[in-house]
């Protein structure tokens, strides 16, 4: 008898691309195997985003898609909706898309083989969104796919900045143990990853609510794991950096001159209605820490404009605080209102046509200055991962710098192996660079 095929879809963080690469190993544990289409899968999980309304809108227009690809196969397709929007919605997405045989929230998703067979057994819709006990993802070498791979160290979020629903679909932080942690990098060191991104919604509170080592003191075991070459983080909380914090990072090596520091805002009236418990003041010194400590450091952000009450001078601060970081890269957003979130609950709200202007003109001073970083690149020499084979040119090959930029370079390097790079010039917003011999 043929094995059964899934297909997996994923929207919204880096976290929930870590989840899949844990619901694909739940499910081939089951005997499961990878259809190289949607169309052939008997499984379909979409790992979803509640974050904005329009993730969720994306969401709908799949499972509309997948409703008619369902009734073309005569129903042979089971749609298994996973991550934040199943746990946002639970039952209530079935009454919509019947379709949707099962519904596994946040703390679930590896349960989706039992989940798939406790349907096939009853024929009834399983929805598991309860959010008591989390359990780990029990892969962790297995997780190696190629170079480079996520390690996931704190679940959920105790924050609850106003605007944000994440805190109720992902529910309270849980530090992953650090034995647990240090096992998985170094089963992946074992299986050839040289690179690891440790993830988390803030991963400088990990250890906080279990009493174990602290973020900088998880940092220091990991940088011992031999074969390990860097190492990346996502998502820093301003709030939870200082200068001391940023010293004692700089000061390991393998960690990539590389921080996102979310702004949000860079008014502090704003910054205290969205409860994002730092000033402007704060968020400075973290700046010059970094500027000061990481030699010629990569800063990213993310940006939401339009959050209610917010004014012309909110906004004008926020983009002289963009000219003055100077981002590298800014991930910019329209404020969505959310269920739940307190920030419903602020009357006010900024018109969608002046929401729209400011994004668009924070995106446009944002592009200037990130041409403007990569410009300052060119000259330098840099060390740099090789990705992959270019689309256009089988003959160069997609590089990222310990900094976070791509950079287009001819070399006979193998996927995975580092080379040392002169960047020469820009093509488009792409760096182009030489392979330096040793
Ligand atoms: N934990 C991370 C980010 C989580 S969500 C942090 O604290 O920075 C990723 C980004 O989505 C946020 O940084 C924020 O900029 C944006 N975001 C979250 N909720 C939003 C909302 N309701 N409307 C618009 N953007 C939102
Ligand atoms: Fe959301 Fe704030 Fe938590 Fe980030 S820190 S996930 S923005 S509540
Ligand atoms: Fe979206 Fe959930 Fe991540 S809401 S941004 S997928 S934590």
């Amino acid at each position: 008898m043929r094995s059964s095929k899934y297909f997996i879809e994923t929207y919204g963080c880096e976290m929930n691309k870590s989840d899949s690469v844990d619901i694909a190993l739940s499910l081939e544990a089951d005997g499961y195997t990878a259809a190289a289409r949607n169309e052939d899968a008997d499984v379909v999980v979409l790992n979803t985003c509640s974050v904005r309304e329009h993730a969720e809108e994306r969401i709908h227009g799949r499972l509309g898609y997948y409703r008619s690809l369902s009734a073309r196969r005569n129903g042979s397709i089971s749609v298994v909706l996973a991550g934040c929007m199943a746990q946002e919605q639970g039952v209530r997405i079935i009454e919509r898309f019947p379709e949707v045989k099962a519904v596994v929230g946040t703390y679930h998703g590896w349960s989706i083989p039992e989940a798939l067979r406790r349907y096939a057994e009853t024929g009834l819709p399983v929805v598991l969104v309860d959010q008591e006990h989390y359990e780990f993802s029990p892969f962790k070498g297995q997780r190696a796919r190629g170079h480079s791979a996520f390690v996931n160290i704190i679940m959920g979020c105790s924050n609850f900045c106003t605007y944000c629903i994440v805190p109720y679909l992902r529910g309270p932080e849980k530090s992953k143990p650090a034995a647990q942690v240090i096992d998985e990098v170094r089963e992946l060191a074992d299986r050839g990853v040289v690179e690891i991104t440790l993830l988390g919604q803030n991963v400088n509170v990990y250890g906080e609510d279990c009493g174990g080592p602290g973020f900088v003191e998880l940092l220091e075991r990991i940088h011992d794991v031999e074969g390990i070459r860097w190492i990346r983080f996502l998502t820093s909380h301003p709030r939870d950096f200082d200068e001391g914090i940023v010293r004692r990072i700089a000061g390991m090596e393998k960690v990539c001159r590389h921080l996102h520091l979310p702004l949000q805002s860079g008014s502090d009236r704003v910054l205290r209605l969205m409860r994002r418990q730092y000033d402007m003041r704060h968020y400075r010194t973290v700046v010059d820490a970094v500027r000061m400590n990481m030699d010629d450091a990569s800063i990213t952000t993310d940006i939401i404009v339009g959050f209610p009450t917010e004014t012309e001078e909110d906004f004008q601060q926020t983009l002289a605080v963009v000219r003055e970081v100077g981002y590298d890269d800014a991930f910019t957003y329209r404020y969505s209102a959310r269920p739940f979130t307190e920030a419903l609950r602020i009357s006010d709200p900024v018109e969608p046509d002046t929401a729209c202007r400011r994004l668009e003109e924070l995106i446009e001073v944002q592009r200037s200055i990130s041409l403007r970083r990569s410009r300052e690149q060119i000259g330098k020499t840099r060390r740099a991962l090789v990705e992959r084979t270019s689309k256009k040119n089988s003959r160069e090959m997609l590089c990222k710098t310990e900094r976070n930029r791509m950079v287009v370079v001819r070399t006979t390097a193998p996927v995975g192996s580092f080379i040392e790079v002169s960047l020469k010039g820009l093509s488009g917003s792409t760096l182009r660079g030489c392979e330096l011999r040793p």
